[in-house]
């Protein structure tokens, strides 16, 4: 190799590395902004899903629940009989439901309390309930049931929106909890 294109060969290897390294530092800042902020659930970002699913009680976000329990209950048969309620759809409007669901499922997302939730359903069967699963379960293991099924102002633990004062933001941190006719429920 004559000695001009040996520096030229070595100055092109040395911006295409340094811009692969530019790169790599971007999306590193970019990933870690990201997932410092992605602490809670996302947020149900679809028209139709938040519609029709948040009519009867709280849009539940889909990263609640593993990908495999929206694939049981988001069937045109599943919703006839819906814990006991007919939430029917029309073709159209479960194909797009069904499929933000699953999309956006707690084993497709990177929010922490999805990633736990993920990890925990991994194995076994499907859950149903977002109220069933042992990490929710847990988390209100010491909430007496006066203040959930004996409060008119909650009903049943499924009513996350009753204490959770940002559910609709995905956030569902024990700071921003109020529990209905309980103003004092921490003390
Ligand atoms: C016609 C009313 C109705 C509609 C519409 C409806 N649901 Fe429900 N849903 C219910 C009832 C009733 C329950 C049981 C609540 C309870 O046990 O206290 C329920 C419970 C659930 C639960 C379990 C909550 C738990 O206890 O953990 C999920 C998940 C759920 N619904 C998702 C959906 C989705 C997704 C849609 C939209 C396709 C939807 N629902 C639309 C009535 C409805
Ligand atoms: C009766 C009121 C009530 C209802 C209804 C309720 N929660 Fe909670 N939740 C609480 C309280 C109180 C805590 C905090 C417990 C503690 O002090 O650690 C909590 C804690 C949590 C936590 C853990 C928070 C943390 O900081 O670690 C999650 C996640 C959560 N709830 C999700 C849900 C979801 C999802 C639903 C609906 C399916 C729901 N909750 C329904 C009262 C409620």
């Amino acid at each position: 190799m004559r000695k001009k294109f040996k520096v030229a060969a070595f100055l092109a290897g040395a911006l295409l590395l340094n811009s692969a390294y530019a790169v790599a530092e971007e999306n590193f800042w970019l990933w870690a902004v990201n997932f410092s902020r992605q602490k809670g659930v996302k947020p149900v970002t679809d028209k139709q899903y938040q519609d029709e699913c948040g009519g009867c009680h709280f849009a539940y976000q889909p990263g609640l629940l593993p990908a495999k329990s929206w694939e049981v209950l988001l069937t045109a048969e599943a919703l006839r009989k819906h814990f006991g309620a007919n939430a029917e759809l029309d073709n159209d409007t479960l194909k797009v439901i069904h499929d933000y669901a699953v999309d956006n499922a707690a084993d497709k997302s990177w929010y922490k309390r999805s990633r736990k939730i993920a990890v925990a359903t991994a194995e076994g069967p499907a859950p149903l309930r977002i109220t069933e699963l042992r990490y929710i379960s847990r988390k209100h293991h010491d909430i007496p049931e006066k203040m959930i099924k004996g409060n008119k102002g909650v009903k049943s633990l499924s009513f996350c929106d009753k204490c959770h004062t940002q559910s609709a933001k995905g956030v569902y941190d024990a700071d921003t909890v109020n529990i209905p006719n309980y103003p004092d429920w921490d003390d």
